[in-house]
């Protein structure tokens, strides 16, 4: 027996057949790139940024043959220093061929700083760039400049991604810090920069909060969830890649239990494939549904209980679909005691990635979790 590969992935970068939706967005940044435009990128945890910019980062790379495109990713990253090492780590990587240029590079261009290099036996290896960050001795403009120079002098153009951007709010002195990164930055001629992540607040805030420094710094580009219509086709075409079929009203039921949201969808399209022997319905894309709210409710009751009653309550209400929750007989309703309590819940859901603000429509981040609270918790 052939042992057949499920046809969907998630908690990966999406690439070629698993990547559907996004053109507009792909030729909007491969423009950006290639014209070494600025670009910030918004949207929630998991709806596709970093499969984006990396399909748009191959495909302007095959375009423009003097580009290269490398990939910073804040996640783990708490201090100026792990920035800076992992910014000249990464640029050198990117705009080295090989490890004896890549030490010729951390020699020449990174004078003032005496970097630990080392390269992993495998030539294939990335090189490793590490140096002992001590602030009071240097001055970190060599490193913020150190992709403009090596641009400059190869002929090249570089384009640096930084996934997580919202992650340098947690450093020492972050406006100190957006300050220094914005006036080298802006002076770069032969470097562009996509800056992304994912919550939604705090990036609205550092790229179009007037007084701050990355104000107006690119081209702003909000990320939204996949549309019906290509959820629909990609779940077509990936059950018919493996023999098996989906109704057209299964796969609709899929896209809509999931609200869209990218990462859900194919996990669900996932569960209800491997219910499926030939053809996938709705009563399949049901039943995976519920196994799959089932997986996850321990997960939802442990988040439940950080919330707060007048929290729960503001929950209930949206869930409800009530639109005046601050009227009086709705408050009442819903045992909330004063529209102070709305906005203070309200606010605190969206800074702990419950909801999500989207141009002042608020919605669930979690369309698995709305639906386990309106239909397990709240009944
Ligand atoms: N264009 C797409 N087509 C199909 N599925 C996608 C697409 N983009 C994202 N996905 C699905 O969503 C998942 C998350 O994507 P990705 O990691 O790119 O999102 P992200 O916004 O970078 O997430 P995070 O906030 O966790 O960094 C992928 O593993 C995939 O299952
Ligand atoms: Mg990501």
């Amino acid at each position: 027996m052939r042992i057949m590969e499920t046809p969907f992935i998630f908690g990966k970068i999406a690439t070629e057949k698993n990547f559907t939706d996004r053109e507009v967005e792909t030729t909007c940044l491969v423009q950006n790139f290639t014209s070494l435009t600025n670009t910030i990128i918004i949207s929630p945890r998991r709806w596709g940024k970093s499969s984006l910019v990396n399909r748009a980062a191959k495909a302007a790379m095959e375009q423009d043959a003097s580009l290269r495109v490398c990939h910073i990713d804040l996640f783990n990253v708490r201090s100026e220093a792990h920035f800076y090492s992992l910014l000249a780590q990464k640029v050198i990587a990117a705009t080295s061929s090989k490890w004896e240029e890549a030490v010729e590079n951390a020699k020449n261009f990174l004078s003032r700083l005496v970097p630990r290099i080392s390269i992993g036996t495998d030539p294939a290896n990335e090189v490793l760039i590490d140096f002992d960050w001590d602030a009071e001795k240097h001055d970190p403009d060599e490193v913020l400049d150190l992709a403009e120079k090596l641009a400059e002098k190869k002929g090249l153009k570089i384009v640096i991604c930084v996934d997580e951007f919202q992650n340098i709010a947690e450093f020492t002195d972050p406006d100190y810090f957006q300050k220094q990164l914005r006036a080298r930055w802006q002076r770069h001629q032969h470097v562009a920069y996509c800056l992304y992540g994912s919550k939604r607040h705090m990036m609205t805030e550092v790229f179009t909060n007037a007084s701050k420094p990355f104000y107006k710094f690119g081209n702003l580009l909000f990320l939204n969830k996949i549309s019906t219509p290509y959820l629909v086709k990609f779940f077509q075409d990936r059950f018919a890649d493996t023999g098996k079929t989906i109704r057209e009203d299964a796969a609709n039921l899929i896209a809509e239990l999931v609200d869209n949201h990218p990462y859900y969808a194919q996990q669900l399209a996932q569960q209800s494939w491997l219910r499926t022997t030939d053809e996938c319905t709705v009563t399949i894309v049901r039943a995976a549904h519920a196994a799959l709210v089932e997986q996850l409710s321990l997960l939802f009751v442990t988040i439940t209980e950080t919330l707060t009653t007048q929290q729960l309550n503001y929950l209930r209400a949206l869930l409800a679909g009530e639109k005046a929750i601050s009227s009086t007989e709705t408050m009442h309703r819903y045992q909330i005691s004063s529209s102070t309590s709305v906005a203070r819940s309200k606010a605190a859901l969206i800074k702990n990635d419950i909801l999500d603000n989207n141009a002042g429509k608020i919605s669930f981040q979690d369309p698995i979790y709305a639906y386990w609270l309106k239909n397990e918790y709240f009944v």
